[in-house]
């Protein structure tokens, strides 16, 4: 008897190709705030199709497409159903809910989805491929030209970020230190998120001059104006606030090899004795074989700065050694993402 060989499944191969179909589905969903418009009631794809303002022959497929993800539910069949969000869209996809995430999914769709169309020009000639592609500005002097770019961009970090924040704060030993920069602050969601689990921390976030009124906005709202405070400056050209802990989340990751390695010894010089450079990026593991996310990270380097890369932690640890740190910890924090750690 001949035995076959089992074929290798074609599946992955075809949901690769696909996914930009289903992407495209949700990101269009947030964009046009179908969640949002959800939270607390249960509308017909004819009255949701509606308030849209979309054309009758797209509704029933771009709903049920979303209840077959299991974005959206529908109460019944046909005419009357009912559609109404699952628990993780009103928690993550509602504008207002406090666990909002679709910052960064309005930014996808907004910016990246196309930028990445001409991901094989990246990779032929090594060039950002989005707004400064034509221009002499750098990243965020383009972005930060116009209020609704900066603010649009700002919530995107949010959407990306809280809940590495939120895990930070739950999973690294504050407890021996008492200062902490967070160093290209945004709107300083991670001393917020620190501040609020460790009432002993005092927190700075640092970031460009045009960010700092949007920090002291929500540094305010979330009624923590007494123990976090803003700072202003460029970090290639002042030096930085000094700390026992400077933390630095997706900010490494923006930049060249040179200037990476700048910033490490920007913030070894920050440090107090025993103090602790903590970086929180989709770390690559070592190998390079298995954080597609991490992975396709640095690659959205490529499209958005060109030289720029992700790293794993063995490239931290080898930087920081040569900056003089002298131990260093990996700590995973959500989904691809983790803490790299260097202690001084
Ligand atoms: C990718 S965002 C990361 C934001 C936030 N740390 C997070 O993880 O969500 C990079 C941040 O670095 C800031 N930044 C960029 N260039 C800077 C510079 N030269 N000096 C200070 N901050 C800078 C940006 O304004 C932005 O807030």
């Amino acid at each position: 008897m001949t035995r076959t060989m089992p074929q290798p499944d074609p599946s992955p191969i075809l949901q690769t190709a696909f996914a930009f179909w289903s992407s495209k589905v949700l990101l269009t969903a947030v964009d046009f705030g179908v969640f949002t418009r959800l939270r607390d009631r249960r509308l017909t794809g004819r009255e949701l199709g509606a308030e849209l303002g979309l054309h009758p022959r797209g509704i029933a497929d771009f709903f049920d497409s979303l209840v077959a993800m299991r974005f959206l539910e529908r109460e019944g069949d046909g005419a009357s159903a009912k559609y109404f969000n699952t628990p993780a869209a009103a928690l993550y996809l509602d504008k207002d809910s406090p666990r909002y995430v679709g910052g960064i999914l309005i930014m996808l769709n907004d910016r990246l989805f196309k930028f990445w169309h001409d991901l094989p020009e990246a990779l032929r000639t090594g060039r950002p491929q989005n707004e400064i592609k034509h221009g002499q500005k750098g990243m965020f002097e383009e972005l930060y030209s116009e209020l609704p770019r900066l603010e649009q961009f700002m919530g995107a970090m949010t959407g990306l970020s809280r809940i590495n924040f939120e895990a930070l704060a739950e999973k690294f030993d504050f407890s021996r230190f008492k200062t902490l920069c967070d160093v290209g602050g945004a709107t300083g969601l991670l001393s917020i998120e620190v501040a609020r689990k460790h009432p002993h921390l005092k927190c700075t976030s640092f970031d460009l001059p045009p960010v700092e009124p949007i920090a002291r906005k929500h540094i305010a709202t979330a009624g923590l104006g007494n123990r976090i405070g803003t700072a202003a400056g460029n970090f290639f050209k002042d030096p930085l606030p000094r700390a026992d802990v400077i933390t630095m989340g997706m900010i490494l990751h923006d930049w060249n090899l040179e200037k990476k390695k700048h910033l490490i010894r920007a913030a070894y010089d920050a440090l107090s004795a025993n103090g602790a450079l903590i970086t929180i990026e989709a770390l690559i593991d070592d190998a390079r074989r298995e954080n597609v996310f991490g992975l396709l990270m640095s690659l959205n380097m490529l499209i958005e700065f060109g030289d720029a890369f992700d790293y794993s932690g063995a490239d931290f640890q080898e930087w920081c050694i040569e900056a003089g740190f002298k131990r260093f910890e990996v700590i995973h924090l959500f989904g691809p993402s983790s803490a790299a750690i260097a202690y001084k």
